[in-house]
């Protein structure tokens, strides 16, 4: 089992995102509804979310609800919605106390009020930390923020503010709604399937992947620690060679 002490401190991911998935067959195992799992997602959040601030991580997105989530039976959604108030004001506390600040992104216009008057208080409160900062992505898929981005680059154009050969990868960026973050270095996803299901599609180009088998209710600090440390013994080439890698290491 993975520790603290086990993490190389030098070369901790700046951003990580996690899926946290498999909390439906999680509660399937035990006979229990689907929101039985969702309920007990919390601990391991709160733990990541720990784990990541002790680290010195800079930004932790996870992936809290997708577009597609919404086609879900109506009686998981709206139980969904209402755990994201009773997160919001039980995790509030510990944010404040772990100098969290929380940002969003996602289609937020999607989310019932109530929850949404929750989790805008909880982003005001938390909005003067300084520490990590955690993203929830809500109502969120990589299609529906690339959509948002054309929309903007094409109403900016209609403006005169911007000409098609202006359109470069940078350019794009400040369309994005992760604008404001740096892309993840390493995505975590629990639930054993090998699929990124929408999520952060431009960001992940040169993500490291991590997959596990385990299922999300049951994610604490040492398979973070872990998923870090797999993270640690890759090579990150981003198109070069190994060797130039290697040099490029030497000299830094
Ligand atoms: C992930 O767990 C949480 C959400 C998508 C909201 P799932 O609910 O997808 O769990 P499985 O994949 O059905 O086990
Ligand atoms: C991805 O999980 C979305 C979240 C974790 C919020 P899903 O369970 O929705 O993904 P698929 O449908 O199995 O790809
Ligand atoms: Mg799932």
């Amino acid at each position: 089992m993975k520790t603290l002490q086990d993490v190389d401190k030098t070369r901790v991911p700046r951003h990580v995102a996690i899926i946290m998935d498999g909390n439906g067959r999680w509660a399937k195992a035990k006979l229990q509804r689907r929101i039985y799992g969702h309920q007990h997602a919390m601990q391991a959040v709160h733990e990541a979310t720990e784990a990541a601030a002790e680290l010195g991580c800079e930004y932790l997105t996870v992936y809290a609800f997708s577009t597609e989530n919404w086609n879900r039976p109506q009686e998981e959604v709206e139980g969904l919605m209402e755990l994201l108030i009773k997160a919001v004001i039980e995790e509030t506390p510990t944010m404040m106390k772990n100098n969290v600040r929380l940002e969003t992104i996602g289609d937020t216009s999607r989310i019932p009020k109530r929850s949404l008057d929750y989790l805008n208080r909880a982003i005001e409160e938390t909005s003067k930390n300084t520490g990590l900062c955690m993203i929830l992505a809500l109502s969120y898929s990589s299609r529906w923020e690339i959509a948002e981005a054309l929309k903007g680059i094409i109403a900016d154009a209609q403006k005169g503010l911007i000409t098609p050969d202006q359109v470069t990868e940078e350019t794009i960026r400040p369309y994005l709604a992760t604008r404001n973050y740096p892309d993840p270095d390493l995505l975590i996803r629990t639930g054993g399937e090998l699929r990124t299901s929408n999520f952060l599609q431009w960001q992940m180009a040169y993500t490291e992947f991590y997959f596990s088998d385990m299922l999300w209710p049951d994610f604490r600090k040492p398979d973070f620690y872990e998923a870090i440390c797999e993270y640690q013994r890759r090579q990150r080439r981003f198109g070069k060679t190994g060797d130039q890698v290697e040099a490029e290491n030497q000299q830094s």
